[in-house]
C-alpha cells in the first residue's frame, strides 16, 4: 500500500478561472489502493468547486484529509501515526480542520474521535462527497461555541446505504495522461480474511452511460490511459436489474449490462488509448468477457486474476469460491480466446492452517501459471472477519516472513522468464511518460502490460511506437526504439 500526497490542480494563481489567491487550502493524504486515490480526486474536485485550492504542503493547509485503508493492520497503524502528527499543529492553529475518510474511518467510526481527539470530521466510504458541507457545518458550529458542545464540533457520516454521486462536469483534471475510474463500489464476496466487504459494503455498479460520460470527460482533459477499478470488476453489472421488456439485451446474465458492454462503449471513446482493469475474480470469468478483451484492442492484455493460494484446502478456508482446477479452467479460457494474454496474481502466505505442503502448492501454482506480476502478503487477521472469529492465526511470523520471501523469489524468476521471451524482438509500446530519473529515457507499456524503458525524444510521449527489447531489468524490459521519428500518432 502506498501513500500519496495530492496536489491535483494548480494552486492559487491558476489564471482567470483559477481559485482566488486567498482561497482556503486543502491537503489530502491518501493511503491504500487505487480506489482510494480515485476517491481522493473526487473529494478534491468537490472542494475545488466550493472555491478551495489544493496544496502539496500540509503545514499551510486549512483542511487536511486522510483517506485511509484497513486491509492490513500496518496500513492502519501508519494512518494513526500520520494523524497523530497533526495534534501539535491543531493546538497551534485551532482553526485547522482535520478529517479522516475512507476504509478505516468506515470500520472504526466514532473510535477515531476517541483515539485522536483533534480530529474534527469522519466520513466513510460512501459519504466522503459530503465533506465540503461537513467542513462548512463545522465552521458554523465553531462560530457559536456556546451553542455547540465540544462533542458537537466533531461530525461523523458513515451511512453505507447511499450511493456516491459523481459529477465531474466543470472540473479540470491535472493528473496527466493517466486516470482511474471506479466502475463499481463494494464487494459481494466474503473471503474469510478480508475487511473490504465491511468497509466498502455491497456491490453497486455504476450505470454505463454515466461511466462513458466520465471517460469522455477524462479524454477531453488529455487522459489516454484509463484504469477501471472494481473489487471484482468482471462481475460488473451483476447487481443491476434485468433490462426492461423491449430494451436491447446486453451481454451479462439474463441480458444485464456486463463489463463486455462497458468495454465496447469505452473502446469508442476518442482519445483513450489504453484501458486497464483492476481486479478480476476467477468466478466471473466468462466467454463473452474473454471475447471482449480479444475484440477491443484498447483493453490491455494483462489481467490481475488473484489466485491467493495454491491449495484447495486453503482456498476453501479462505472461501474464495473456486478450486485450483476451476481457476485453471478460467485462466485457460482466457488463454484460449486471447492467446497472448498475461495474468497477474495476489498471494496470501501463512493463512490459518497453511502447512508446508500447502505453501509449496502456492510456489508450484505461481510457476505453473507463469504469472507476470505477483503481490505477496503475509496473512494479517482483520477484526470481525470470519477468519479472525472462526479460525486460528497459527502460523508463526517468522514462517510467514520466510514464505513471503520464498514466494517473491519465485515471482521474480517467473517474471524474468516471461519477459525473456521478448528479448531480441520488436514489440509495440504505448509511451506513457518520460522517466523521472533520466530525462532522455521514456517509459511505456506493451499491449501485455510489460513496462519498457528506452531512449527517445519527449515528443513521443502519448504515441504508439515499436522498440526492440535488449534485456530484462528489475523494472521490466529495456529496449531500443525501432525507427525514431516514425511513431504512429495516437488515434
Ligand atoms: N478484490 C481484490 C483484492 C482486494 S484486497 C481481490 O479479490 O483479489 C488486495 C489484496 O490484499 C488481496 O488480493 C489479498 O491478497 C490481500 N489481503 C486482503 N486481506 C488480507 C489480509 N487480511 N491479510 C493479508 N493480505 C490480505
Ligand atoms: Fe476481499 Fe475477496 Fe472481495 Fe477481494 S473478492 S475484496 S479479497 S472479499
Ligand atoms: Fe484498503 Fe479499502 Fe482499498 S481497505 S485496499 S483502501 S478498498
Amino acid at each position: 500500500m502506498s501513500i500519496t500526497r495530492h496536489q491535483s490542480r494548480p494552486s492559487s494563481d491558476g489564471g482567470p478561472e483559477g481559485p482566488a489567491p486567498d482561497a482556503p487550502k486543502l491537503h489530502v493524504v491518501t493511503f491504500g489502493c487505487q480506489m482510494n486515490k480515485y476517491d481522493s480526486e473526487l473529494v478534491e474536485g468537490r472542494f475545488l468547486k466550493e472555491g478551495y485550492q489544493t496544496t502539496g504542503a500540509m503545514e499551510e493547509a486549512d483542511v487536511v484529509l486522510f483517506n485511509t485503508c484497513s486491509v492490513r493492520d500496518h496500513a492502519e497503524e501508519r494512518t494513526w501515526s500520520w494523524v497523530g502528527e497533526l495534534k501539535r499543529a491543531k493546538e497551534q492553529r485551532p482553526d485547522l480542520v482535520v478529517g479522516v475518510m475512507g476504509c478505516m474511518a468506515q470500520r472504526v467510526e466514532e473510535e477515531v474521535f476517541k483515539r485522536a481527539g483533534h480530529v474534527d470530521l469522519v466520513a466513510g466510504t460512501r459519504q466522503f462527497h459530503l465533506l465540503p458541507k461537513m467542513v462548512q457545518e463545522l465552521q458554523e458550529r465553531r462560530q457559536a461555541p456556546d451553542r455547540f458542545a465540544r462533542r458537537e464540533r466533531q461530525l461523523l457520516a458513515t451511512d453505507m446505504s447511499e450511493d456516491v454521486v459523481v459529477d465531474r462536469a466543470g472540473e479540470e483534471y491535472a493528473g496527466g495522461r493517466h486516470a482511474y475510474l471506479a466502475v463499481m463500489r463494494g464487494c459481494d464476496l466474503n473471503c474469510t480474511y478480508c475487511i473490504v466487504p465491511t468497509t466498502r459494503g455491497r456491490v453497486r455498479s455504476r450505470p454505463i452511460d454515466e461511466l462513458v460520460r466520465e471517460a469522455e470527460w477524462y479524454a477531453s482533459q488529455g487522459v489516454q490511459v484509463l484504469t477501471l477499478l472494481g473489487q471484482t470488476i468482471n462481475s460488473y453489472g451483476e447487481d443491476m436489474g434485468r433490462p426492461e421488456p423491449g430494451a436491447p439485451a446486453m451481454r451479462g446474465r439474463q441480458g444485464r449490462p456486463s463489463l463486455a458492454d462497458l468495454l465496447e462503449r469505452l473502446q469508442g471513446v476518442e482519445g483513450l488509448e489504453r484501458i486497464r482493469l483492476i481486479t478480476l475474480h476467477p468466478s466471473y470469468v466468462t466467454r463473452p468477457f474473454a471475447e471482449a478483451i480479444r475484440d477491443y484492442d484498447k483493453v490491455e492484455r494483462f489481467l490481475p486474476l488473484p489466485a491467493q493460494a495454491g491449495s484447495d484446502d486453503v482456498l476453501k478456508r479462505m472461501k474464495r469460491g473456486y478450486t485450483m482446477d476451476l481457476y485453471r479452467r478460467r485462466a485457460d479460457l482466457l488463454r484460449e480466446i486471447v492467446p497472448d494474454i498475461e495474468l497477474g496474481s495476489d498471494w496470501i502466505v501463512g493463512f490459518c492452517g497453511e502447512t508446508d505442503e500447502d505453501f509449496e502448492g502456492s510456489e508450484r501454482f505461481l510457476e505453473e501459471q507463469g504469472f507476470l506480476v505477483n503481490y505477496v502478503f503475509k496473512y494479517d487477521p482483520r477484526p470481525s472477519t470470519r477468519a479472525d472469529e472462526r479460525l486460528v492465526d497459527d502460523i508463526a511470523e517468522s514462517v510467514k516472513k520466510e514464505r513471503n520471501q520464498r514466494l517473491l523469489r519465485i515471482a521474480e524468476r517467473t517474471q524474468r522468464l516471461r519477459l525473456q521471451r521478448y528479448v531480441g524482438q520488436s514489440v509495440p509500446v504505448f509511451v506513457e511518460s518520460g522517466s523521472e530519473r533520466d530525462e532522455r529515457m521514456l517509459l511505456g507499456k506493451t499491449p501485455w502490460g510489460m513496462p519498457v524503458s528506452f531512449k527517445g525524444a519527449s515528443a513521443l510521449v502519448g504515441t504508439h511506437v515499436r522498440a526492440t527489447v535488449d534485456e530484462t531489468t528489475s523494472y521490466g524490459m529495456s529496449a531500443r526504439l525501432d525507427l525514431e521519428g516514425e511513431a504512429e500518432p495516437a488515434s
